[in-house]
């Protein structure tokens, strides 16, 4: 098939290359031109594993191409995913423009029966919204052209998203129409050979699961989050209750893990736009409302912990900190708990020596150059250089290299050996044995 992917983040840029890679020919747009020239020039703008040989290899065979030009990607194409972003606007609606927009230039440049599909997730009744725009854009025309919109909201994970989108746990395709639906099952089919995966419902259904599961995820998250502060308050070892509770295979085991708060660019923004959505049909959203709240303030237990061990005034003390992306095998800072704990630590007068395995590029984007610019803040080429002459690590992200480190050789360089583990990754009694003093989440 020939198709057209509409905004190569990471979302986009996945999903073009997937599908190429099952030998459709795919053109990826953007409006960002330099990313277009330099995903051109084999450049990938994200760290995301198995990504770049995808791109790569599929450029060069030709069937992955890159443009600015949407109207020129249409041209042999009928079939066209929306994947642009949907950020929260000021009152935690998905802000919709980019796909509306989208959505008009295709209803402009269309000459055939074709399939828009929204990829992007957005509230339930935006494929509505998206007919509409494109009907309006036919009208101006005075073109009658037959065309579909269906919903396909995609649950990658940043961190594995090549693998999740080629072996997905399921695809999800919101479609009314025999002939979208046809379209899309022949275009999954490579990627249901092992067994059936894609579940056919309505559009609006389609846009609801996609926020359900992501706030179901969360609510999961702020849960035992919730559950380890009181541990902490009661003197329990939250580690122990999470076992304890995820061998119930009602509950399992996977996102009940106590942290210092869920970031990233899907989370937080789509529990808001629940939120809003229940506003909008004026029913309350309490739980949805406590699990937003509640990740709000988990991001800023990390440095309570701090300010309760050294006291409120911290100048004078350097911190080192491992991890800055929202979570491991990522460059993504989007709503990272790392910018609120770096935020809050510099505000008490620290200052930070930084390492994170892929995403320092990414933090000197979204940091306050200030901090760079007067020493607060200073990022390092290695996680052991973070720790010379430190007065205590913090850890944010939980990425593999910092699981099993040298505590030895860590004790030696830090000014004080104290550790504020954010994802409880370290055992308290071992370290304690090593002359540590270890503060978990919940322990
Ligand atoms: N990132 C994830 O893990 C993930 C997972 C599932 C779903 N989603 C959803 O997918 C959507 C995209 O997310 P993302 O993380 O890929 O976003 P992103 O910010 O990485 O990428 C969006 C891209 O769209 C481009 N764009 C914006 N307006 C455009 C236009 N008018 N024409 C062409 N390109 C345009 C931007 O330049 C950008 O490159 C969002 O709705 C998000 O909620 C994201």
């Amino acid at each position: 098939m020939n198709v057209t992917v509409v905004g190569t983040g990471y979302v986009g840029l996945v999903t073009g290359a997937c599908f190429a890679e099952m030998g459709n020919t795919v053109t990826c747009v953007d409006v960002d031109a330099t990313k277009i020239e330099k995903l051109k020039e084999g450049i990938i703008p994200i760290y995301e594993p198995g990504l770049e040989a995808l791109v790569t290899n599929n450029y060069s065979a030709g069937r992955l191409r890159f443009s600015t030009s949407l109207e020129e990607a249409m041209a042999g194409s009928n079939v066209y995913f929306i994947a642009v972003g949907t950020p929260p606007g000021e009152d935690g609606s998905a802000d919709l423009q980019s796909v509306l927009t989208v959505a008009r230039q295709i209803g402009r440049y269309m000459g055939e029966y074709c399939v828009v599909i929204d990829k992007s997730t957005v509230p339930v009744g935006t494929a509505d919204k998206v007919c509409t725009a494109i009907g309006e854009e036919l009208a101006g025309r005075k073109a009658e052209i037959p065309f579909d919109v269906a919903s396909n909201p995609e649950f990658l994970k940043e961190g594995s998203a090549v693998g999740d989108f080629m072996r997905p746990d399921r695809i999800i395709v919101g479609t009314d129409s025999d002939r979208a639906r046809e379209v899309l099952r022949e275009l999954y089919a490579p990627f249901n050979r092992n067994h059936e995966r894609t579940l056919f419902m309505g559009v609006r259904d389609a846009e609801m699961t996609k926020y359900a599961a992501n706030a179901m995820l969360a609510t999961k998250i702020s849960f035992i989050n919730e559950i380890a502060n009181l541990c902490d308050a009661l003197g329990v070892d939250v580690e122990n209750v999470r076992k304890g509770i995820g061998s119930d295979s009602r509950i399992g085991y996977s996102f009940i893990y106590p942290g210092c708060g869920y970031g990233g660019s899907c989370f937080p923004k789509d529990v808001r736009a629940l939120i809003h959505m229940a506003d909008q049909c004026r029913l309350p959203a309490g739980v949805l409302q406590a699990v937003h709240e509640r990740n709000e303030s988990q991001k800023s237990v990390l440095a309570a912990k701090v300010r309760s061990h050294f006291g409120d005034d911290l100048t004078g003390l350097t911190l080192g900190v491992w991890g800055l992306a929202f979570k491991p095998e990522t460059d993504d800072m989007r709503e990272a708990p790392a910018i609120v704990l770096l935020g809050e630590l510099v505000a008490a007068g620290a200052r930070v020596i930084a390492y994170d395995p892929v995403a320092m590029e990414m933090a000197r984007q979204v940091l306050p150059p200030k901090w760079f610019e007067d020493g607060t803040l200073r990022l390092t080429e290695h996680q052991y250089a973070a720790l010379e002459g430190v007065d205590s690590l913090v850890l944010v992200t939980e990425w593999k290299p910092f699981r099993h480190p040298d505590f030895g050789a860590m004790k030696r360089m830090m000014k004080q050996p104290v550790i504020f583990d954010g994802r409880n990754q370290y055992d308290p009694a071992a370290l304690r044995q090593t002359g540590f003093t270890y503060y978990g989440i919940g322990r």
